[in-house]
């Protein structure tokens, strides 16, 4: 049995660690008079002696120095009450500790020589520790630490081992993983990590959205006087629930109604700040003077929500990563608006979509969800249905209402003010009729002669990769089809039959490289001047992917081709804003700084491309250029990121 001899000047204390001690299969003496703790000391011979004084102990007390002295063979663990609380490791020194952790703090000071280790101290994580500590992180939170943390991280980690007293980083690793206060610890950890970064009206033009189109179209819907429910989930400090009470009450001047807002976090020390609801002037800044008076009152330096405000929100704590029920069912019902900016960011792929799948089924019908500026659900959800206000801001609302058909005159592309002059589909040119089908006229060479009537069908040289087939199945009949869907498209562009083109171009969309070979016979197009073939594809983006990346994207390159620029920016700014990991627009958005001489800023872009090309194994991107291969667009990325 290992030894334990106990000093703890409070008795109550005394039988508590006893206890413990005990109970972990120590021999355990205690005593709460320090010279007979002296004393015992070497008679006893123990492997831990535990000095838990209600005073903390000063380095420079003398009865440290003593203890240190006396303790030469054996660990000796101080405790102070007045200290950070911290857990101690059960492998680590065979006690648990056993406070009402919410009083009583330790401080734990090794003795240099430990017996039963001499490992030097490091507290350094290498990668391949740090990834496993990432890894708990993510198994317990489905939280992903974020590269850009990294370092920041890696040095707080260092101290908080100080504090609990571990010296190695495989023991901090051992313990995160099998002590039975692991989740307590990766808890704390996982506070490190969550930024409380907000501010009132964080996202103006999200507020602006909602008091002009969503709550007057929600109340619509509604009927007489009804109340909104809205969630702010991830709300830190409490400025986003605030202001969403804010726009409420300035709403119901014009509008018969009510609502209630539920706030929620998983840091604890948030809420209670959310809760106390006071703030410095500096967070107040996109708050109006009238606003400021109307729902504060300033109390020093700081300003307080006034308690009529803070009565419509119920703060409450929260993990989004929780697999249990949210909450009450009963008394929150299903929400109207549904806040969760800036923190799915953190989180895996998969837990994203099951969490956007809860927040599907808590909105009620046409209900809507605000994501952050870099979040988006292109790659992780069709449930909802992507919208824009202003043509900028996007959110998403539930239930896909599909678009009515467009009547076939209104249907019909009207004859874009683009269009060239020189367009081959208002010249006469041997096309194909819709009548006769392609594989009837296909020669042995087959795909060489698609190629050949493709060519003459829209009147130029269509680009080499064109003429291999879509779908390789290697039987000529299915080639056909993918060419005869162009081909037929061309038709319907030719009569001005809108449905028809549309139609094909959702029937490419369906290939597995139909999109891609689609958006190069565009390009094609547009650098050819072919101005109603391009417009017909915008105007089916337009119609039926109004938020899609491509669809801003093609109208970058669109206005790139006649030399407006600022234009341009502005749409691959769209297609970031709806996917920041739209590689071909961070391509261009470098292009643009760097013409533009903003070498920084152009560096920041290719910086980014080259990051998400590992990442989205894209291996090759459309410009108006050309169809840049990774290789191609790396040697150019990487000439722009190293120049000085
Ligand atoms: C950057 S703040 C965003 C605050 C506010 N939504 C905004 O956009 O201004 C992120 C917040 O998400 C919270 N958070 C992180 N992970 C969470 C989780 N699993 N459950 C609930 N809240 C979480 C953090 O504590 C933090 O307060």
């Amino acid at each position: 049995m290992k030894k334990a001899l106990l000093f703890v000047d409070n008795l109550n204390q005394a039988s508590k660690w006893k206890k413990l001690f005990s109970r972990n299969g120590w021999e355990v003496k205690t005593t709460s008079s320090l010279t007979q703790f002296l004393s015992l000391l070497h008679g006893i011979k123990p492997e831990l002696s535990l000095v838990e004084k209600s005073m903390p102990l000063q380095e420079e007390d003398p009865v440290f120095e003593i203890l240190l002295q006396e303790s030469q063979n054996h660990s000796l663990l101080m405790v102070s009450p007045k200290l950070e609380k911290a857990y101690l490791w059960d492998t680590f020194l065979d006690v648990i500790h056993p406070h009402d952790k919410n009083k009583v703090s330790f401080w734990i000071r090794e003795k240099e020589r430990r017996p039963w280790e001499t490992k030097p101290k490091s507290r350094t994580f290498t990668d391949n520790e740090f990834q496993s500590l990432s890894q708990c992180i993510e198994k317990e939170f489905a939280f992903v630490v974020q590269e850009k943390s990294h370092f920041h991280w890696k040095k707080d980690l260092a101290s908080r081992m100080k504090v609990l007293g571990f010296s190695h980083v495989q023991d901090y690793l051992q313990f995160l993983k099998t002590s039975p206060y692991r989740k307590e610890e990766l808890l704390k950890l996982f506070h490190r990590l969550t930024i409380p970064e907000t501010t009132f009206f964080r996202t103006k033009s999200h507020f602006e959205a909602l008091r002009e189109k969503i709550v007057p179209a929600l109340l619509a819907k509604e009927g007489p006087s009804p109340t909104l429910k809205i969630w702010s989930c991830g709300c830190s400090t409490g400025e986003e629930a605030y202001s969403l009470a804010i726009l409420m009450e300035e709403l119901k001047e014009n509008y018969s109604f009510d609502y209630s807002i539920l706030a929620t976090d998983i840091n604890y020390g948030y809420l209670k700040a959310a809760k106390k609801g006071a703030y410095p002037l500096r967070s107040l800044r996109n708050l109006s003077l009238q606003q400021r008076k109307r729902f504060f009152v300033i109390k020093g330096n700081q300003f307080l929500v006034r308690p009529s405000l803070k009565e419509k929100i119920v703060f409450d704590h929260f993990n989004i990563n929780s697999r249990e029920k949210y909450f009450d069912p009963s008394r929150w019902e299903e929400f109207h608006i549904i806040f969760c900016e800036n923190v799915l960011i953190y989180f895996s792929p998969p837990r994203i979509e099951e969490i956007i799948q809860k927040f599907y089924r808590l909105l009620k019908d046409k209900g809507v969800l605000f994501l952050g500026y870099s979040e988006s659900l292109l790659h992780i959800s069709h449930s909802f249905q992507s919208c824009s206000f202003d043509d900028k801001v996007f959110y998403y609302q539930k239930a896909f209402l599909p678009q009515p058909e467009k009547k076939e005159e209104d249907a019909k592309v009207s004859p874009p003010s683009l269009l060239s002059s020189s367009s081959s589909l208002s010249s006469p040119t041997c096309s194909l009729k819709k009548s006769s089908p392609l594989s009837s006229i296909l020669n042995h060479d087959g795909k060489s002669k698609i190629a050949e009537i493709l060519s003459i069908s829209f009147g130029y040289d269509i680009i080499d990769s064109l003429s291999k087939p879509l779908c390789q199945k290697g039987e000529e009949v299915e080639i056909n089809k993918d060419w005869e869907i162009f081909l037929e498209m061309d038709g319907a562009m030719r009569k001005g039959d809108f449905i028809c083109f549309k139609r094909g171009v959702e029937k490419i969309f369906g290939h597995p490289e139909g999109k891609s070979r689609l958006l190069e016979l565009w390009v094609a197009h547009l650098r050819a001047g072919q101005y109603v073939f391009v417009e017909g594809v915008l105007e089916v983006f337009r119609s039926s992917m109004p938020n899609h990346p491509e669809r801003f994207y093609l109208e970058g390159l669109f206005h790139q081709s006649q030399n407006q620029d600022d234009k341009a920016k502005e749409c691959f700014e769209k297609a970031l804003y709806v996917d920041p990991y739209f590689v071909p627009a961070h391509f261009q958005m470098g292009e643009y700084y760097a013409k533009k001489g903003n070498i920084h800023r152009a560096k920041i872009s290719f910086s980014q491309v080259l990051k998400f090309f590992s990442l989205k194994k894209i291996d090759k991107i459309l410009t108006l250029e050309g169809n840049w291969k990774k290789e191609e667009l790396y040697k150019i990325c990487k000439q722009h990121t190293f120049k000085p």
